[in-house]
């Protein structure tokens, strides 16, 4: 399947999408497991909320939330690959209320019933800048009123000022895309969508930032 985007390096494919969590695990050494449950333990999800997951990739951070969720919450994760489909399908099977749809977060679109939470993990860097607004306009429109978008992505920081030993393999493996993404200020540029800034989180050396806004 061609790409929408050509340069972007998330849309995987092939066999990086079916040993997707392996390839992360066996890169980080080991450490990615130990960040995304503490990443998503700081989401603080309550009991019966339910949440909208962009670009859900395999169903890890599914797997992660649920015991948080409860019997009474619901997870939603779109997506566009059918190969991480298939691997969520497989991951989450156990759960009742954990779903998976397929749906382009990268055009607009609007569900049935609004969010407590829409997710979005290592998914906002790879678009060009006119998707990511359309992307934080789906976030808006999808969650009700006080709800809470919460991106888990790159921070803001500066290549130049980053040492040589972390800017070598960043530039080499990250898309195009996230080189612009880095020197944004997202803070503002989600004010202007109608989000207010409630509190944030760092990771690797602040590199990975976990950021959530409210809905106003
Ligand atoms: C880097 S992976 C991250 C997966 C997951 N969020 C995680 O943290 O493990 C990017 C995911 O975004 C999905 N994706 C890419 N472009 C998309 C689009 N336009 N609409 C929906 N999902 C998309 C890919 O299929 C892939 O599962």
């Amino acid at each position: 399947m061609s790409k929408f985007y050509p340069e972007s390096k998330v849309e995987i494919q092939g066999f990086e999408a079916e040993k997707y969590d392996t390839l992360l695990d066996v890169l980080s050494l080991g450490w990615y497991k130990r960040f995304i449950r503490s990443a998503i333990d700081r989401l603080r999800i309550r009991e019966g909320e339910r949440i909208l997951d962009f670009g859900c990739g395999t169903g890890r951070n599914a797997c992660l939330m649920r015991p948080h969720l409860g019997d009474n919450g619901y997870y939603l994760g779109v997506d566009i690959s059918p190969i991480m489909q298939g691997q969520f399908e497989k991951n989450c099977a156990f759960f009742n209320n954990v779903y998976f749809q397929i749906q382009r977060i990268d055009q607009s679109f609007q569900l049935d019933e609004p969010f407590d939470r829409v997710f979005i993990s290592f998914v906002l860097h790879g678009f060009p800048q006119e998707v990511r607004q359309t992307i934080i306009r789906n976030a808006y429109d999808n969650l009700k009123p006080g709800g809470l978008f919460s991106i888990l992505d790159f921070a803001e920081f500066s290549l130049q000022d980053m040492p040589f030993y972390y800017r070598i393999p960043f530039k080499t493996v990250e898309c195009p895309y996230a080189f612009d993404f880095i020197e944004k200020d997202w803070t503002s540029i989600l004010a202007q969508a109608g989000f207010k800034k409630k509190e944030e989180h760092f990771w690797f050396k602040n590199y990975i930032r976990l950021l959530i806004v409210e809905k106003v």
